[in-house]
């Protein structure tokens, strides 16, 4: 059997990585600002969460949802406090795509109606109403477009109130900083605008924290930048370091009913112990303030480059904005420098990714690299 080939890949082979640094199958080593497309957010192989992962697995491993799990009570209850948001009840998952398909699926159960508004650029997932709502005609099959969305521009706030009064609408789906399609972002004025709206017309709010969230934005959400309160919350990628793990923060104003969500591997102990292990080495590292700390200087020390036409994002999620396209340089940075980087659909944007305890020192060598590249 061979591989269905989907992916276009770069000609490296990790075997192994630590802290930033990732080596390949012939020692190079590369310093991974890209962390496995915002994936690692305590740097590879951190060693409280190798622990935490090898002593769970001694132990146990796995049992379906159909008994208790007193590690997902922990998670839950670690979760709330760390982000703010106590006031929310989990579900877990194991994917991005399917916390935001639970997400929409809840926000249609609760009000009963089916078309849902996104925005441009969006990426919100490739499984059904997920991938529907992303905007991108390539992987959206024929199945997918059954489903009733519109996608509206970022703040354009009589677009957006025009579509909610027609009353068929049970969801607003937003990344809070976009990620796939390029570090855009919402302003204050208009998600404020929006959560009104949302709740003069019982619609729900869902924030897509699945790349932004988990302090990567130098808040634990990046919705938290902007004083709003989504109904539903989204979260996976740097919630497990690389351990597959989703979850779907839900308001406990909305209430739970047997069966109506469900799945065999969320919540597993594995990707209770994960996330458990990331929430620790947040909270222990002070990575959120890291995270805006060297995001600060990263911003500081990109006005060195000349050929940048502009920064974008917050804190760790950054981007890098050139007046040409970056697939060149990307490939430089790699096979030249050995520095991992990230594409965006929007083609003259470098995506900066980093786990949350990056160093001055690797931002350091990282400019001096990225201007070799571009010379
Ligand atoms: C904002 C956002 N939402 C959802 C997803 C989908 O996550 P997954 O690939 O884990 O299904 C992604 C993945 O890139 C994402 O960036």
């Amino acid at each position: 059997m061979k591989l269905f080939d989907v992916y276009p890949l770069y000609d490296v082979t990790p075997v192994s990585a630590k802290g930033i640094v990732v080596t390949d199958d012939k020692g190079q080593e590369y310093l991974d600002f890209y962390g496995g497309h915002a994936v690692i957010s305590i740097g590879h192989a951190h060693p409280l969460y190798v622990k935490r992962l090898k002593d769970q697995l001694d132990k146990i491993g796995f049992y379906s949802n159909a008994v208790h799990n007193p590690l997902q009570v922990e998670l839950a209850t670690k979760l709330g406090k760390l982000s703010g948001c106590s006031d929310y009840n989990l579900f877990l998952c194991n994917s991005g795509a399917e916390a935001n398909e639970n997400a929409l699926k809840m926000a249609s159960f609760q009000t009963g109606k089916s078309r849902v508004i996104a925005f441009n650029n969006s990426f919100h997932g490739r499984t059904s109403a997920a991938v529907a709502t992303t905007d991108n005609e390539k992987i959206n099959a024929p199945i997918n477009k059954q489903q009733k969305v519109t996608f509206l521009p970022f703040n354009n706030i009589t677009a957006f109130a025009n579509e909610i009064v027609k009353g068929d609408v049970c969801a607003v789906i937003l990344e809070s900083i976009q990620g796939v399609g390029g570090l855009d972002e919402p302003s204050s004025e208009f998600f404020k605008k929006v959560e009104k709206l949302c709740k003069d017309h019982n619609v729900f709010l869902i924030a897509d924290e699945v790349q932004s969230g988990f302090g990567r934005s130098g808040k634990f959400f990046a919705f938290q930048h902007h004083g709003i309160k989504p109904d539903i919350i989204t979260i996976a990628k740097g919630m497990g370091n690389g351990f597959p793990v989703g979850g779907v923060l839900i308001h406990e104003s909305i209430k739970a009913s047997y069966g109506q969500l469900g799945t065999t591997f969320g919540g597993n102990h594995l990707a209770c112990v994960a996330t458990l292990a990331v929430l620790e080495v947040l909270e222990k590292e002070g990575l959120m303030e890291n995270t805006k700390e060297l995001g600060d200087y990263f911003l500081e020390k990109a006005k060195e480059i000349p050929q940048l036409k502009r920064t974008k994002g917050k804190g760790l999620m950054l981007g890098l904005e050139f007046d040409f396209e970056v697939a060149e340089l990307r490939k430089k940075l790699i096979y030249e420098q050995h520095i991992f980087t990230g594409g965006a659909s929007d083609k003259n944007v470098l995506r900066i990714l980093p786990a949350l305890n990056i160093t001055k020192t690797d931002m350091d060598l990282f400019f001096e690299k990225l201007k070799i590249a571009l010379s």
